[in-house]
């Protein structure tokens, strides 16, 4: 059972002011009766509530999967470029968030939502989830690339190790720009450009293809987003869950 003022703001209809207002207005029905007093408390899933005639569903957990573009940042506000919340249009709640971050120029998968527990296993680095990233890589990629991440690569700077876990890199097409996948269990701070690096080559082109067990849908061109299906819930919540 939540507060009537807090349901609709919940649901992004104004601030908690602004909710009041309009319950007091006498524009707000709870099963069909008018409810003039914001601090009534409703059951979520069961009663229903409506402002100006309009059914308010309540959503406490929403999961969005993203076809992220490039040239947007994976936060939740920022002053000069629009973010991968800006592109989630019709989201209910106001607390959601990106499930980790991809570089601005990195494109793909970003799951958004507002289940911080689910973000959290996620993103632990306890749980070694795997990530796979399509990605263009400037130079010839060789079986002794594969060798070295598959051992582990130093990305570290100025003189300090930084040794990455095991990566399992395929190899596509090898010339002098060559295509390749490569999987992931660990989120350091562009890693996928840093192994290249660490190779002498460089990424032109990223993209994450995979997280855990939700892949990115083929259906989604670039800036696409939509709801996680239930199975998809269901897989990505159970999954690692214990
Ligand atoms: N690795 C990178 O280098 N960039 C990303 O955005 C994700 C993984």
């Amino acid at each position: 059972m939540i507060r009537l003022d807090k349901y609709l703001a919940d649901m992004g209809f104004g601030t908690r002011q602004e909710v009041k207002k309009y319950i007091r207005q006498g524009r707000v029905c709870v099963n069909q009766k008018i409810v003039k007093t914001p601090d009534v408390k409703v059951q979520e899933e069961k009663d229903s509530v409506t402002l100006d005639g309009n059914e308010v569903a309540y959503a406490s957990l929403e999961y969005y999967m993203l076809n992220k573009p490039a040239g947007v940042v994976s936060a939740t506000e920022d002053s000069r470029d629009t973010t991968v919340l800006d592109l989630i249009r019709d989201k209910k709640r106001k607390d959601l968030f990106p499930v980790g971050r991809l570089d601005k120029d990195t494109e793909g998968l970003l799951l958004i939502t507002n289940d911080g527990a689910l973000a959290h296993r996620l993103l632990s680095p306890k749980k070694h989830v795997d990530k796979v990233y399509y990605a263009k890589v400037q130079g010839k990629v060789t079986e002794e690339d594969v060798r070295c991440f598959q051992e582990g690569v130093n990305i570290g700077a100025d003189g300090k190790e930084e040794w990455t876990r095991p990566g399992t890199l395929e190899i596509i097409r090898s010339s002098s720009e060559s295509e390749i996948r490569l999987s992931i269990c660990e989120g350091k701070y562009h890693q996928v450009k840093r192994m290249f690096q660490a190779v002498g080559k460089e990424v032109t082109y990223l993209k994450r293809e995979s997280m855990g067990p939700l892949v990115l849908d083929e259906n989604l061109h670039s800036g696409e987003y939509r709801l996680l299906t239930k199975e998809e819930i269901k897989d990505v919540t159970e999954w690692n869950a214990e």
